[in-house]
């Protein structure tokens, strides 16, 4: 298992925070706190509310994602991070397309900063190709290869820039595996059972299969969200993957 990992079932569950309002943030962080292990933030919510948001989650003593997916030139990408790692976020993103340096530089702000102010360094995670595109799209923006070999190529990329692991879809789990070892994270969305509905989510894994195929956290939004239960889904969820 990844030192860096998550150490139990629950642990391995991110939910998808994507709601619109902080007081909508807040009524599901009171609801799943406890039963979750971390709660991700993404861009709506943040530009909405801004950064506190972040200290209502860990106020409550929940971890947070910081789901901004910085990609810029390589001194702002780390003074950014360094502002989240400031807010004691468990993990934030950034893209492995802003490049080795842009990637280098923020692992080592990121580290810096928390070692002088004594607080935990968040894990840093980066994106390889948005599940978005296609390989028409890819070519568009210059990128040839077969989006396997890429999202191989942009791992191993990252991990060389000391980056600790990536988002990736259920189908890239294996690649990655392969070209990054077993001590590189991955954070898989995408995963529903088959009785959910599948929303805009293409390629689907139940989180028993997400977890078998070596995932170490499980992205998951909707299928929680829209449950008639959702304290009893995400406790489906966890026995699953026990
Ligand atoms: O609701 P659902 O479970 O589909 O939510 C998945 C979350 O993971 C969303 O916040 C979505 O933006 C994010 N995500 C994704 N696919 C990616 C990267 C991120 O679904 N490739």
């Amino acid at each position: 298992m990844n030192p860096l990992g998550p150490t139990s079932p629950k642990d391995r569950i991110i939910f998808a925070l994507d709601v619109e309002h902080f007081h909508e943030a807040q009524h599901w962080v009171n609801l799943l706190k406890g039963h979750v292990g971390i709660f991700k933030v993404g861009k709506q919510l943040f530009t909405h509310s801004g950064p506190k948001i972040i200290d209502m989650i860990t106020q409550k003593g929940q971890k947070v994602f910081l789901d901004l997916k910085y990609h810029d030139i390589p001194n702002t990408v780390a003074k950014a991070g360094e502002e989240a790692t400031k807010h004691q976020v468990a993990m934030f993103n950034l893209h492995a397309l802003g490049g080795f340096e842009m990637m280098r530089k923020t692992v080592e702000a990121s580290r810096a900063i928390a070692k002088h102010l004594e607080i935990p360094r968040p894990l840093i995670l980066a994106v390889t190709i948005l599940t978005s595109m296609d390989e028409e799209t890819l070519k568009e923006v210059g990128v040839q290869g077969p989006i396997p070999e890429e999202v191989g190529r942009l791992a191993s990329l990252a991990q060389k820039a000391g980056v600790d692991g990536v988002i990736a879809s259920p189908q890239e789990i294996g690649i990655i595996r392969e070209r990054c070892g077993k001590n590189f994270l991955i954070v898989t969305p995408g995963i529903r059972h088959p009785s959910d509905k599948k929303d805009d989510q293409r390629r689907t894994l139940t989180p028993k299969e997400a977890i078998e195929a070596g995932a170490d956290y499980l992205v998951i939004g909707r299928p929680i969200k829209e449950a008639k239960d959702p304290i009893e889904t995400v406790q489906k969820i966890v026995e699953d993957i026990s």
